[in-house]
């Protein structure tokens, strides 16, 4: 019978081998029902499985052992466990995490989870002593801990990659802050700008899901350890001396809240959402650009692909699949917002979902934010076809509009003198405003001057337009400076 074998694993009779230390049954299972408690029926191993989530949680090991170090200590320092255990425990953890970095231990896949797995292992090289270490603990406040353990982990790496994104934007932003384009509403172009204004614009973006990473680090910062299932124990843990250890702030203040809050995989995969869709209006951007009928970017060869039938494609793979996987981002929010939704307090085993969901949209922002910073460092822009989309469009409109509204004159009678220019201008299959001369300008409004001319080229448009916000180039460097100054900080 399973639970005589189980009974005699757990004596350290029949301790497993194999390169898991838990798995030399053959039946992954028996293994892994370290807990089985009063269940003397083994569930069917496809049900085993698919309640386990090894797959996706084991790359929680190193903070696993990380918490259960820092509560097995704890266990030590309280007299709840022999000091000698809490030593053997520790050095044994340590071991163990030393050997599945060297890859000399392997992940049993078929454990039930990263929790078991270890403590498994544990038990079978320690003995009793292994099982002492999950006094005063559930999986509940443990997995609430390693995944909190895990993103301060690997956040700050994720929002290096950002900043590193950040940098590339703002050197080819300051490389093109005189560079003239026009800058569209609808799609259709309206006023100019400079290259370096616009991204500039898209490192402004990035800057706050930059600081939007960092909000989400700040209310990380409670250990919930020592929550247990949800009530807390009777044993006398100490939770300050634990959450100290494990560098956060404080413990959590209320147990049940500790195992059933996942607001922070919430905000974060909100957080990684919002980037990515950032990235893929970019993206389009980028894509368009690509276009021949635009021309403005020559995406390079090896940021391009071609195709499996059209000899002559150049194709933006690499901006179109960074747009697409907004998507997929946006679908792991919803699963976890519709996950939370209507679930009964405190602990329940459909939690266990949200892991995927969030590794999926911190790996697939990863990966997006080095390739499109790849795709950003070596794009060549075009700028004398952007320059020279500036002149056909009557992006010079508001420019003389305003012009009339420095003479004096209400800009709602300037608007519409401009306009019916445009319109005439159109009729006569004229360019632009300055194909006009002084004199049929003066039938339109008498305050138009010899200086009107100067003022439409797109770049005294763009260079006029030099508020704080504004394309002007040397505005554009200022706000390169404000921005490389927050990253600095
Ligand atoms: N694998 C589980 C999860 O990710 C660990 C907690 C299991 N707790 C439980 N009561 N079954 O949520």
């Amino acid at each position: 019978m399973l639970g005589k074998k189980i009974g005699k694993m757990i004596e350290g009779k029949e301790a497993p081998q194999g390169p898991s230390g838990v798995s030399g049954t053959g039946k992954p299972a028996e293994a892994a029902l370290l807990w089985a408690g009063r269940l003397a029926e083994k569930p069917e191993q496809e049900a085993f499985a698919f309640q386990a989530s090894i797959a996706v949680d084991r790359r929680l090991a190193p903070d696993d052992i990380r918490g259960s170090r820092a509560h097995a200590a704890m266990l030590g320092e309280r007299g709840i466990i022999p000091a000698e255990t809490a030593e053997a425990l520790d050095a044994e953890l340590a071991r163990i995490g030393a050997e599945l970095e060297a890859g000399t231990l392997e992940i049993d896949g078929g454990a039930e989870d990263i929790h078991s797995f270890i403590e498994g292992v544990l038990t079978a090289r320690l003995g009793d002593p292994g099982r002492m270490v999950h006094a005063g603990r559930s999986r509940n406040d443990q997995v609430a801990l390693d995944l909190r353990l895990y993103l301060r982990r690997t956040l700050p790496e994720l929002r290096a990659e950002l900043e590193r994104t950040l940098s590339v934007l703002l050197d080819r932003a300051e490389e093109h802050a005189a560079s003239v384009m026009p800058g569209y509403t609808h799609l259709q172009r309206a006023q100019p700008v400079t290259l370096g204004h616009w991204l500039c614009a898209w490192a402004c973006a990035l800057d706050r899901d930059r600081d939007r990473l960092g909000d989400a680090l700040g209310r990380l910062d409670e250990c919930p350890l020592g929550s247990g299932a949800l009530a807390g124990s009777t044993l006398p843990l100490d939770r300050e001396a634990v959450a100290a250890a494990l560098g956060f702030r404080r413990p959590s203040l209320n147990s049940m809240d500790s195992v059933a809050d996942r607001d922070f995989a919430l905000e974060i995969a909100a957080a990684c959402a919002i980037t990515q869709t950032h990235l893929s209006r970019f993206c389009e951007d980028l894509v368009i650009w690509s276009s021949e009928e635009s021309g403005f970017l020559d995406m390079g060869e090896a940021w391009s692909t071609g195709s499996s039938i059209m000899p002559q494609k150049k194709n933006p793979d690499f901006a179109e699949l960074v747009r697409g996987k907004a998507g997929r981002s946006a679908g792991n929010l919803m699963t976890l917002l519709n996950l939370l939704k209507g679930l009964p307090y405190a602990y329940d085993k459909d939690l266990q979902e949200d892991k995927e969901a969030l590794f999926d949209s911190l790996d697939t922002l990863q990966s997006c934010l080095r390739i499109f910073r790849g795709m950003i460092a070596a794009a060549r822009f075009n700028t004398g076809r952007m320059e020279a989309a500036c002149t056909g469009g009557f992006l010079e409109a508001t420019d003389a509009a305003e012009y009339l509204v420095k003479k004096g004159l209400p800009f709602r009678r300037a608007h519409e003198a401009v306009a019916m220019i445009v319109r005439d201008c159109i009729a006569a299959g004229q360019q632009t405003i300055g194909r006009r001369s002084l004199e049929e300008l003066r039938r339109y409004s008498p305050l138009f001057d010899e200086d009107l001319y100067p003022a439409l080229s797109p770049s005294s448009g763009a260079g006029a337009r030099n508020l704080p916000g504004g394309p002007a180039p040397g505005e554009v460097r200022r706000q390169i400076g404000v921005l490389r100054k927050r990253l600095e900080n």
